[in-house]
């Protein structure tokens, strides 16, 4: 046909069926698509004419409604990513991680990988701009917000100058848990970093700058309310003593190998370089196990240790971390498990987003 590829060109009609036939790589492997490949080579000969039809975009901001941007001749087959990298050539200043485009001007983003001839648009999309602001890295967000923490509890554990008074300037706690409460969140954050760096596969490459001075607020913040408790010279150690450390240590570790192993099998569900998103099912590893209970696991483990933490150092503003770390969890948590149910029609239905049969 066209260039020896058996591409078959778009008739644009419009509307909400906007494109009349696809590639030939969706043709082969779809009965429907062969249908609409053998259709629209006969209206095409019949036409006498097998002329290219590509779309016409337009760009609008999404607040002020001004047009931005025309885009001529864009192919039918072109990604929302394509469409972002043609609308920086105008814009240099809109670099694609900053850009919204939307259907609608108070809709949702479109997703990079969304083709233009599949969404419903006619021959000529209005699409809707929406900045971002300026964006950074994941990895680097991550990085910063879970180094602070490590970082800022260690000052008051070695207790510098400036904090507590002199002459307390460099001393130590006599208390044991007070050393094992420095060991427990030292790794928890140093472990949260390495599953940064060499864990997570995140779907998005990039967050909103002005995100990282709230996230670091949150995460620098509560460290050093605790720390400051934690390693003061007049702290208490817990009503129930050794008993209760201890039982706090174990929550604390076997939450920790819980959230370790669900990142683990979140990871395995991803390969990488790519944004695949499936539903997570219990492995080999007993620690997923919650996966049959409860669509958010890791948050729940991750609750699971503050809670751990909290009764180990008997410390109100630990208690209090663990609440609005378990508040925002639960907001995430239900967020995820609707998606699920949305995009998921056979999803297990006992789940619940982060607390088995409850929440
Ligand atoms: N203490 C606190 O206040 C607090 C708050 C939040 C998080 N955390 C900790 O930080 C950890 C990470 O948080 P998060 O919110 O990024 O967790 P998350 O949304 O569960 O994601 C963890 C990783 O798994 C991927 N993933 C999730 N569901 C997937 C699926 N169905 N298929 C394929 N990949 C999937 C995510 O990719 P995407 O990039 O696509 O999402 C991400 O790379 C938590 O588990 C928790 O330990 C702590």
């Amino acid at each position: 046909m066209v260039n020896g590829v058996l591409s078959v060109w778009a008739l644009g009609r419009g509307g909400a069926e906007s494109w009349f036939c696809h590639s030939v790589h969706n043709c082969v492997t779809d009965q429907s698509s062969l249908t609409t490949l053998s259709l629209s080579v006969t209206v095409t000969a019949h036409w006498g004419q097998m002329q290219p039809v590509k779309a016409k975009v337009e760009i609008l901001d999404a607040k002020t409604r001004e047009k931005l941007c025309f885009l001529d001749k864009v192919e039918p087959h072109a990604t929302i990513a394509e469409i972002k990298n043609l609308f920086t050539k105008t814009h240099p200043q809109w670099y694609p991680a900053r850009q919204s485009l939307r259907l609608d001007p108070k809709g949702k983003s479109l997703k990079d990988e969304d083709v233009l001839q599949k969404l419903p648009v006619g021959t000529t999309a209005t699409l809707y701009f929406r900045d971002l602001g300026a964006q950074i890295s994941w990895v680097t967000v991550f990085l910063t917000e879970y180094a602070g923490p490590l970082f800022i509890y260690l000052l008051f554990y070695f207790r510098v100058p400036f904090i507590y008074g002199h002459k307390y300037d460099f001393t130590s706690s006599r208390h044991t848990v007070v050393h094992l409460a420095c060991i427990c969140h030292s790794f928890h954050y140093i472990k949260r970093l390495l599953e940064t760096l060499f864990v997570h596969r995140f779907s998005h490459g990039t967050m909103p700058l002005r995100n990282i001075f709230k996230n670091c607020t949150y995460y620098w913040g509560f460290a050093a309310w605790m720390a400051y408790y934690i390693n003061h010279p007049l702290y208490t150690p817990p009503t129930y003593g050794a008993q209760q450390v201890k039982l706090a240590l174990a929550i604390f570790v076997i939450c920790q190998l819980g959230n370790f192993s669900i990142h683990m099998a979140l990871r395995d569900l991803r390969p990488a370089g790519s944004k695949t998103r499936k539903i997570p099912y219990p492995t080999k590893n007993p620690f997923t196990w919650l996966f049959l209970l409860v669509s958010c696991p890791n948050y729940t483990y991750e609750v699971g240790s503050w809670i751990g933490f909290a009764i180990m150092t008997q410390c109100l503003p630990v208690a209090l971390f663990s609440l609005v770390g378990f508040t925002q969890m639960t907001i995430w948590a239900k967020g995820k498990h609707r998606s699920y149910l949305k995009e998921f029609r056979d999803y297990p239905p006992l789940r619940m987003p982060i607390i088995p049969f409850l929440l």
